[in-house]
């Protein structure tokens, strides 16, 4: 949540800014900044809107040439998304410029202070209180900008990521981060700081990650980590795996239409490496062997779309490992008084490895005695640091806010983790993995097939676009696909959508049933789940007697679903756990024409941000 970006060097700090913040928009569009400095006094743009109203505002404008500078893209949480709360702020002398992701919890206090004390605020942010603390710091001649923040942030509670810059050091940036995701990235002659790397792969992939309650001062030549009491630290070097490529849209109108064709490359790098002779091989998660063997608890916590792969994983997991399985939203978790019982292995997914909510829901399970492991997609993020082992889905970057190759490769990535587990306890042999291995080998291609049909989706969506209000229903792993397929139909279409198991609809919701109301019905095989899919026939009779129009989500020789169904989309045949995998990315489609029939912004929909690092 909000997009932040520094850059000292020899280039043009706006053109870097600029290009980093366009990488950064999916983090917030509420607003955007920058802040440069320029002939020892610094100069700032800030405009209501996405990046593009900056990019206006900046092209009538005789911006000064300037090296050093900051920028952000705004998801607003403490006041209206207008130009005057949109960051960077300054101190009243327009000395010292900030920008922040997080939320200062206590700036209701540190504001009544700055007030009594005669500062006048500008904007009704939590941040703004920054820029304004560490002026008051600075009035200490013997403070310089580094001092003066950790000193600032020893006196802030919540989760922030702070970056300055000051008129008085025109090749400084100093930043700070509790919380909240903060990077550096090592250019030659130059450094960046930013929210993720994506915003400088463009530019090096050299990296360094940072901990914990730690300040980093930049100057294009140096990179100093320090803790908040000023301790110095070695700040831990990585090298980026994402490709600059893979966060442009490659040709494609839309970043989500991109990467529902990202999809099968997305599910072969996740299973590269991790497949030998037929065998599976998670070195990730080596050393938690002896806890994966006594596991005899799965708890899963996660959020959104995440939530989904887990619901699904839970399935799988049963069935193969025979463990219990349960999955939590993270954000209730800790706020109810959970059982976190011996043995407890607790799973915790998460495209971004930033969500707020998860984070602190892993730190309540790891805090209970469970051992963690986590899925993301982001490399060095901080749930991924905090969890024992953490096993990464090779995804690339996902830029669109709508989650779509995270959630196929999340469910590929928590079923080698199922199927290990089952192997530890000896659940599964040796030609049952290896027949599981040709399976997951043939996902992508089964995914290349479903792709074949997106022009057809595409079609039916643009018909039904005047739908007001579409129900999802499914059951067994066809669940999780209906909660998939009606999250993605709201956040992006604004529609009214909700998934249900197919079996609870006769228990009230079938009364929002009327003539035309669209159902979509992920459909189960009549070969490998009969019953199943029985079941499912009846429910479509149910809502059809009472006028509803099916559409359904079948595989490829399902021939008697055509007599129940107005619309059938068909997928290829999986093994029944596997299934979500093709059933899903019909849905993703529907809902992203959906979207682009009724003249919505698919990549960036109302509201959101693709990273929630609050709570
Ligand atoms: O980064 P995470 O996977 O932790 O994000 C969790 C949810 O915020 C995310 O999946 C959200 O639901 C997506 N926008 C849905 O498309």
């Amino acid at each position: 949540m909000c997009g932040i970006v520094g850059y000292t060097g020899k280039q043009s700090a706006q053109d870097v800014l600029l290009a980093g913040l366009k990488h950064m928009e999916y983090r917030g569009y509420d607003s955007a900044g920058i802040a440069l400095v320029a002939n020892d006094e610094l100069v700032t743009y800030k405009k209501a809107g996405k990046l593009n109203n900056l990019q206006q505002v900046l092209a009538n404008e005789n911006v000064p040439l300037s090296n050093c500078g900051i920028g952000h893209t705004r998801w607003a949480t403490h006041g209206a998304p207008n130009d005057l709360n949109a960051h960077p702020h300054l101190d009243e002398a327009n000395k010292i410029a900030i920008i922040h992701n997080g939320i200062i919890e206590n700036f209701a206090q540190l504001r009544t202070e700055l007030t009594a004390n005669g500062v006048k605020l500008q904007s009704e942010t939590d941040t703004e209180v920054v820029a304004h603390l560490l002026a008051a710091e600075l009035k200490n001649s013997e403070l310089d900008l580094v001092a003066a923040m950790r000193l600032v942030c020893r006196r802030l509670s919540g989760a922030f990521t702070l970056v300055a810059i000051s008129a008085a050091n025109p090749n400084l940036i100093v930043g700070a981060r509790r919380n909240s995701p903060l990077v550096v990235g090592l250019g030659d002659g130059e450094n960046f700081l930013a929210s993720d790397v994506s915003a400088f792969i463009a530019y090096t992939k050299n990296a360094l990650e940072l901990g914990q309650d730690q300040v980093v001062e930049i100057t294009r030549d140096s990179v100093k980590v320090t803790d908040f009491s000023g301790n110095e630290v070695a700040p831990k070097p990585f090298t980026v795996t994402w490709d600059a490529a893979a966060a442009e849209k490659g040709g494609f109108e839309l970043f989500m239409l991109k990467e529902i064709a990202d999809q099968p490359k997305a599910i072969s790098d996740t299973l590269l490496g991790r497949i030998n002779d037929s065998q599976i091989q998670l070195t990730e998660l080596a050393e938690l062997k002896s806890a994966l063997i006594s596991a005899e608890h799965i708890l899963i916590l996660a959020c959104g779309t995440a939530l989904h792969a887990g619901l699904i994983a839970k399935y799988a997991f049963e069935t193969w490992t025979q463990i219990p399985t349960s999955v939590e939203f993270a954000s209730e978790f800790r706020y109810r008084d959970p059982v976190i019982a011996a043995n407890t292995l607790c799973i915790v997914i998460s495209q971004s490895g930033e969500t707020m909510d998860t984070l602190m829901a892993l730190r309540h399970a790891k805090a209970g005695g469970a051992k963690v492991v986590a899925v993301c997609n982001t490399q060095v993020a901080t749930i991924a640091r905090e969890s024992d082992a953490v096993l990464y889905t090779h995804a690339g970057p996902e830029i669109a806010v709508a989650s779509t190759k995270a959630f196929l490769t999340q469910i590929v990535a928590l079923y080698l983790i199922g199927w290990q587990i089952a192997t530890l306890k000896g659940h599964k042999s040796g030609s049952e993995t290896a027949q599981f291995v040709t399976e997951l080998s043939a996902l992508p291609a089964a995914v290349d097939l479903v792709l074949d049909t997106v022009e057809d989706v595409r079609n039916l969506a643009r018909e039904l676009a005047e739908k007001q209000s579409v129900l999802f229903i499914g059951r067994g792993v066809g669940y999780g696909v209906a909660l998939e397929g009606a999250l993605k139909l709201k956040e992006l279409a604004y529609m009214h959508a909700e998934g249900f198991p197919a079996g609870e609809l006769k228990h009230g919701p079938i009364a929002l049933v009327e003539d035309q109301l669209l159902i979509i019905v992920i459909v189960p095989s009549p070969t490998q789940q009969q019953i199943l899919h029985e079941k499912i026939i009846s429910n479509i009779q149910e809502v059809r007697a009472r006028g509803g129009l099916i559409l359904a989500i079948a595989v490829e020789d399902d021939h008697i679903i055509d007599e129940f169904a107005n619309f059938v989309v068909r997928v290829p045949h999986l093994n029944a756990l596997l299934q979500p995998i093709a059933s899903v990315i019909p849905l993703q489609v529907f809902a992203c024409e959906m979207a682009t029939a009724r003249g919505h912004d698919v990549d960036q929909p109302r509201n959101l941000a693709k990273s929630v690092t609050v709570e």
